[in-house]
């Protein structure tokens, strides 16, 4: 079986991954107390980003022997997903911003929380009509491989949008981030009202998954 490290501290993220790929693959999240380094997210796209989590938690797998590495004969591969929401009345924002889009403003440190977040996203969409709030969720995966017997490849890497638009005010418990503000298109429920297994099968990371999925099947792992 493959092993997939999901290179990501967020939970609902790991959680949305493993639901929609399956029973296929055993899953492994870093945890709070693993030797692992903390990513800092500067590059100006999600692609750059993706790549350097993946190439950088794969890296240190690699040199650190940390002890979740299976045996060689195993298959092993880092995933890291980064994503966030791109409105077009805001020129793209929040974009590679999305997990830290109100602390730009404070400048505090670290991700600001999804209430701050969406507060903002509503303030500044305040003076904006239904037909201009249109926005999409993008998601791109880096995949790489980790095996001490053969150098490191460049990541894999796989896209995904989904078209929507941004609500006037937050619906629904699901989900996480922007999920209560966004509304794909062809629905009238947010993200977070339609619930997990509805968000799944349409959701950017679901399409990025499904291109992933394609790729193992074509390199014959799967
Ligand atoms: P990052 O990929 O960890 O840099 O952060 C992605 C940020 O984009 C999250 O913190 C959320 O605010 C937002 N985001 C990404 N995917 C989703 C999603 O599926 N639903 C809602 N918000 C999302």
């Amino acid at each position: 079986m493959i092993t997939l490290l999901i290179a990501t501290r967020n939970a609902h993220k790991v959680g949305e991954i493993a639901a929609i790929l399956g029973a296929g693959f055993r899953y492994l999240k870093i945890q709070g107390d693993d030797d692992l380094p903390v990513v800092v997210e500067d590059a100006p796209t999600f692609a750059g980003n993706a790549v350097k989590k993946a190439e950088t938690i794969a890296r240190a797998l690699l040199l650190r022997s940390v002890s979740r590495l299976p045996a060689a004969q195993e298959k092993f591969f880092v995933l890291a997903d980064d994503s966030g929401l791109e409105v077009d009345a805001l020129g793209g924002a929040p974009g590679v911003h999305s997990a830290r889009f109100a602390a730009l403003d404070s400048g505090a440190d670290g991700n600001s929380t999804d209430a701050d977040n969406n507060a903002k996203l509503l303030r500044l969409l305040a003076d904006v009509p239904q037909a201009r709030r249109t926005a999409r969720f993008r998601c791109v995966l880096a995949l790489v491989e980790v095996n001490r017997a053969v150098p490191m490849l460049a990541p894999q890497v796989f896209e995904g949008a989904c078209e929507g638009r941004i609500d006037f005010a937050p619906r629904g418990v699901g989900g996480f981030g922007y999920d209560p503000l966004f509304i794909p298109l062809g629905q009238d429920k947010s993200f977070a009202e339609l619930g997990e297994s509805v968000k799944n099968g349409l959701s950017h990371r679901a399409k990025a998954l499904a291109e992933l999925r394609e790729w193992f099947k074509g390199s014959g792992e799967k």
